[in-house]
């Protein structure tokens, strides 16, 4: 018999991936100006990246004998650029943050999809780093500074 609290956890998770579909998608559609031609087409790619893992962990939950959620939670809608971005960091790294807490359950009871819960963590820490340095302000950060002073 599964772990009806690890059933759960997947299903937080998948709810999360779903929360993502939808905060993605919409960011791509309504960013307007200069910056949609950079980055309506990054918030699309995460949308598709956050319904890949949707249907991994869908997939999962229902071959344990689970049943896979059908709701998300609700979406941090905005018309700006910058709060797209912080909200997307935000959403990576709470999803990290799942992740980590389905390995917990997952250890030492189910080592394949301790191995399909990694590899998607994997993925999640990119997201948060790559929006971590697409918001460091590059004029003003340790980096730039540091690499004006080299030679
Ligand atoms: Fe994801």
């Amino acid at each position: 018999m599964v772990n009806p609290e690890l059933i759960d956890k997947l299903n937080d998770i998948l709810r999360w991936e779903w929360t993502g579909v939808a905060q993605y998608s919409q960011y791509s559609f309504v960013l307007t100006g200069i910056w949609r031609e950079v980055f309506s087409g990054r918030f699309a790619e995460s949308a598709s990246e956050s319904f890949g893992h949707a249907k991994k962990i869908g997939e999962k939950i229902s071959a344990l004998g689970g049943v896979p959620a059908v709701e998300r939670d609700p979406v941090k809608q905005t018309g700006s650029l910058q709060a797209m971005l912080e909200n997307s960091l935000c959403f990576e790294q709470t999803a990290v943050q799942l992740y980590q807490e389905a390995l917990e359950l997952a250890d030492g009871v189910d080592r394949p999809l301790v191995v399909l819960l990694e590899e998607i963590l994997l993925e999640e820490q990119e997201g948060v780093d790559e929006f971590t340095l697409i918001l460091r302000d590059h004029e003003s950060g340790e980096m730039a500074d540091a690499i004006t002073n080299v030679g």
